[in-house]
């Protein structure tokens, strides 16, 4: 290792998450990573939980357009024009929350579905982006809808930067 050689890291934890277990996720995030991918400038690890990135140049404020997955639950809803336009409105209505009302850049709430189900949301972006960059990362995630998640029970866009969630079962802790 050189002298010279910085290091820059982020770590994030879902904000329903309690400090012991973000605690725990945080500490085991950089263990994984640095045993997974030892020799590489830089890395990004994903949790349930928590998410840990670093690399050896400043990207702290910037929105990450690198690294981005889907996740998607194999199920098709049954009455799909429907249920994609409550999930955009429900994800929307959270990006909003997210970036204008709350210092935490987190949010979650849900919405009442036809059938008596309930959709479930979460929308969360990284604290070192400004509330106008957290508006475009949740727009642009919110906008890969159709690629990942449409006619689907439950979905996930997860970026460095930014992140959504939704579910028709309850999975946040509040
Ligand atoms: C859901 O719908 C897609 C597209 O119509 C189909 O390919 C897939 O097999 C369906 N999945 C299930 C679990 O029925």
């Amino acid at each position: 290792q050189h002298q010279n050689q910085k290091a820059y890291g982020l770590a994030l934890c879902r904000g329903d998450v309690l400090a012991a277990e973000c605690k725990t996720c945080v500490s085991e995030a950089p263990k994984e990573i640095l045993s997974r991918c030892p020799y590489n400038k830089g890395g990004i690890i994903w949790y349930d939980y928590c998410m840990f990135r670093y690399l050896d140049t400043d990207f702290l404020g910037k929105i990450d357009n690198t690294n981005k997955f889907y996740m998607w639950n194999l199920k098709n809803v049954s009455d799909p024009a429907t249920f994609n336009y409550k999930t955009r409105e429900l994800l929307s209505q959270l990006a909003q929350k997210t970036y204008v009302m709350n210092n935490k850049l987190y949010a979650t709430g849900e919405v009442k579905l036809e059938n008596s189900e309930t959709l479930y949301g979460l929308t969360q972006c990284t604290r070192d982006l400004s509330s106008s960059d957290c508006k475009k990362c949740l727009d642009d995630a919110i906008n890969e809808l159709p690629n990942c998640c449409d006619d689907k029970e439950g979905g996930r866009v997860v970026s460095g930067s930014c992140n959504f969630r939704y579910e028709i079962y309850f999975f946040v802790k509040e």
